[in-house]
């Protein structure tokens, strides 16, 4: 249903009804393309959402996915949704430039806000959007994705209970062939996971970037980027992303000290694999020499637990904006996020010059 107006008080529903209301949050989602089907879809299964409304100012995506979900309402345009004193949150999934416009719009309403990554396109609009969630006390959440994958979580918890050891390195790939976007780079498109990734396992942020990439199919947006973030410890993490690659990849590798862990999306059922492989220093007392030995130990395919990343990521958000738990992808990675990906912007347009992240 396309409404041009709506009735939203909850005179005339039953006790159940309502109570069963006071236990959902109710949401809208604003922007109904490629990934937007996708949050409506875990917002509309989640029993602890209410999915009110749909919000695309492109007709045709709001009338397909309006015809899936019977009694959700359609709006083009969010100041429809925002009069609605019943809505508790915002789904922002629109192109990256409306983020911050889209959110602001939402927090200075009075409501939780949801943004799907890069949260903006500049630091400063970043930092302005956590001071302004902070200031009006609404959840800010950024759709760092892959810091909600169970996968990501059981590394996370191998690493701080020292499994790995200390980890020397890191690397990832996130290629494929597409999602070509003309707003944004392949850097500013896909790196969000991984640096949010990278900063939440190595608890820092990067001190200097390093990036190099290429334009191939359109002027001043590369399609392919290698990037490498060095930590003030000497911890180094390399990205690898690209929307021009014959291979779809989603894989990171973590070396420690007594361990070594890749984890491959890709795969099904065997997305961690743990070697228990490691070289050794050690002295030879009689040479006065440091001798590396090397262990080739068994490799361990753990079962990680299951789940959708998406419908944890969105059950993370309700649950935050309920229940006041704290948001693990808050504003604060985003805008963590954003400054590494200037650093990276910046290096790009210098040759892979080393940048400092501000
Ligand atoms: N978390 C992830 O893994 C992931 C994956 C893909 C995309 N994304 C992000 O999701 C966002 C959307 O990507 P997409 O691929 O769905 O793009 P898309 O172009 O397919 O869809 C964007 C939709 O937003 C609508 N829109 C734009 N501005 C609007 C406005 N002001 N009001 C109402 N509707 C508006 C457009 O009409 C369009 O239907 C991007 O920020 C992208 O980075 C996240």
């Amino acid at each position: 249903m396309i409404a041009a107006g709506w009735e939203c008080s909850g005179a005339g529903r039953s006790a159940s009804e309502q109570g069963r209301m006071e236990s959902q949050l109710t949401v809208a989602v604003v922007g109904a393309g490629n990934w937007g089907r996708n949050l409506i879809r875990n917002f509309a299964a989640d029993r602890r959402a209410r999915l009110k409304y749909i919000c695309d100012r492109h007709r045709p995506a709001l009338e397909s996915q309006l015809a899936l979900y019977p009694g959700v309402r359609g709006v083009a345009d969010l100041d429809a949704v925002l009069a609605d004193p019943e809505v508790q949150a915002v789904i922002i999934a629109t192109d990256a430039p409306t983020h911050v416009p889209l959110a602001t719009q939402t927090l200075n309403a009075g409501r939780h806000v949801f943004v799907e990554k890069p949260l903006a396109l500049s630091s400063a609009d970043a930092e302005s959007l956590v001071r302004l969630a902070a200031k009006v006390g609404r959840k800010l959440m950024v759709g760092h994705l892959l810091a909600h994958h169970p996968a990501v979580r059981t590394v996370e918890e191998m690493l701080r209970g020292g499994l790995l050891g200390d980890l020397y390195y890191m690397y990832s790939q996130r290629i494929n062939l597409g999602v070509v976007r003309s707003n944004e780079n392949a850097w500013w498109s896909l790196a969000p996971h991984d640096i949010s990734v990278v900063c939440r396992l190595l608890n820092a942020t990067p001190t200097e970037v390093s990036a190099q990439g290429q334009c191939y199919l359109q002027k001043e947006i590369e399609d392919v980027v290698f990037a490498t973030l060095r930590f003030a410890d000497g911890r180094l993490a390399h990205l690898h992303v690209s929307w021009l690659d014959p291979h779809k990849i989603r894989r990171m590798t973590f070396v420690g000290t007594k361990k070594m862990i890749t984890f491959d999306d890709m795969s099904a059922t065997e997305k961690l694999w743990i070697y228990d492989k490691a070289a050794e220093v050690s002295q030879d007392l009689r040479n006065f020499a440091d001798v590396v030995s090397l262990r080739v130990g068994d490799i361990v395919i753990p079962k990680t637990p299951g789940g959708e990343p998406l419908s944890i990521e969105v059950r993370h958000f309700i649950e935050a904006c309920l229940d006041g738990k704290p948001v693990r992808t808050d504003g604060e990675d985003g805008l963590r996020v954003v400054r590494v990906l200037e650093a990276g912007q910046r290096s790009l347009k210098q040759g892979g010059a080393p940048v400092k992240v501000e």
